[in-house]
């Protein structure tokens, strides 16, 4: 955490209340000009309203009629359960959720044009309602080919492998749609590892079960990952070899069953038959 503050502006509020969690804030997050006074927030878990006082949240749940946020599931896999929300039909919530996730996001601009947006919030559901663990956002229509602009695990649940299974749904979503894709760049340090993390262990897994007969164009297919992003992650494992002005996979079985061995855990697994969703059009 000393890092992060190392390189925070002016950081307003230093603590929210989230649910049965009080979480301490990373970033500045540009809060309405009424809220610069604050040192806390008070959250609704549920619609992402946000409050100066205690009491206030206290009224607000009372009335607020929400278990689990205002869009369609997506998909359910025991107590995980993902929402999409669009940003023009639920654009205060989508506000309220910009807010907050820039209070731990650095480099990133805050979109107001909440519209332009897709959100997948990824919960733990139990008796009490759907708990928001993070989320990612997915432009509608990307020109670059993104699949997914800023993702965040609310710090309580972080390194748990929530992280890895956001990733991996961004890309299950980018191969419904039948194309390939890559996160908004720039990547956070903490971004980075888990996209590397991730890109590692799906490229390694597959080079083992084909013993290293395929080709980039191939891996991308397979994975929806972009072809830059694996050429840069299998040069990063040494199993590239530039030959005749070509970059060829070059996978020696020792070789990669040490990187097996190295690699994180998988993580949590997007299970694809739980997916119900067609592509934005
Ligand atoms: N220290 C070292 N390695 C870490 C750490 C850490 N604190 N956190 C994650 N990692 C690495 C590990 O390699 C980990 O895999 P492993 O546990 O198998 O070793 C891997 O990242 C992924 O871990 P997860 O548990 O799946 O990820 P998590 O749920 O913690 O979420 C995320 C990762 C979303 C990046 C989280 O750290 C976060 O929300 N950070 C703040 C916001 C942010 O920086 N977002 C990315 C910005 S870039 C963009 O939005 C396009
Ligand atoms: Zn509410």
């Amino acid at each position: 955490l000393r890092e992060h503050e190392e390189f925070t502006k002016v950081k307003n509020i230093a603590t929210i209340e989230l649910g049965r969690y009080e979480i301490e804030t990373w970033y500045f997050s540009p809060f309405p000009p009424e809220y610069n006074d604050c040192v806390k927030l008070y959250f609704c878990e549920f619609c992402l309203n946000f409050m100066k006082h205690k009491e206030q949240l206290q009224r607000h749940m009372k009335k607020c009629d929400l278990k689990h946020p205002p869009g369609d599931e997506i998909y359910r896999s025991g107590t995980l359960s993902m929402f999409e929300i669009d940003g023009k039909k639920n654009k205060v919530y989508g506000q309220n959720l910009c807010y907050l996730a820039k209070l731990f996001l650095d480099h990133k601009t805050l979109y107001y044009d909440v519209d332009l947006f897709l959100f997948y919030v990824l919960c733990e559901c139990d008796d009490r309602g759907c708990h928001m663990v993070g989320y990612f956002s997915k432009e509608k229509h990307s020109e670059e080919s993104y699949n997914l602009a800023c993702i965040l695990t609310l710090p309580p649940y972080q390194r748990k492998g929530y992280g890895k299974f956001l990733i991996a749904f961004s890309y299950e979503l980018s191969k419904k749609e039948g194309k390939v894709g890559t996160p908004e760049r720039p990547l956070s340090d903490l971004g980075l590892l888990s996209y590397r993390g991730y890109w590692t262990r799906v490229l390694l897994d597959i080079l083992k079960k084909h013993k290293g007969n395929i080709s980039i164009k191939e891996l991308s297919d397979m994975t929806a990952i972009k072809a830059e992003d694996i050429l840069s992650t299998l040069q990063s494992l040494e199993l590239i070899q530039y030959r005749k002005g070509q970059h060829v996979i070059c996978a020696d079985p020792k070789v990669l069953d040490r990187h097996l061995k190295a690699a994180g855990r998988g993580g949590l697994d997007v299970d694809v038959s739980k997916l119900i969703w067609t592509p934005y059009k």
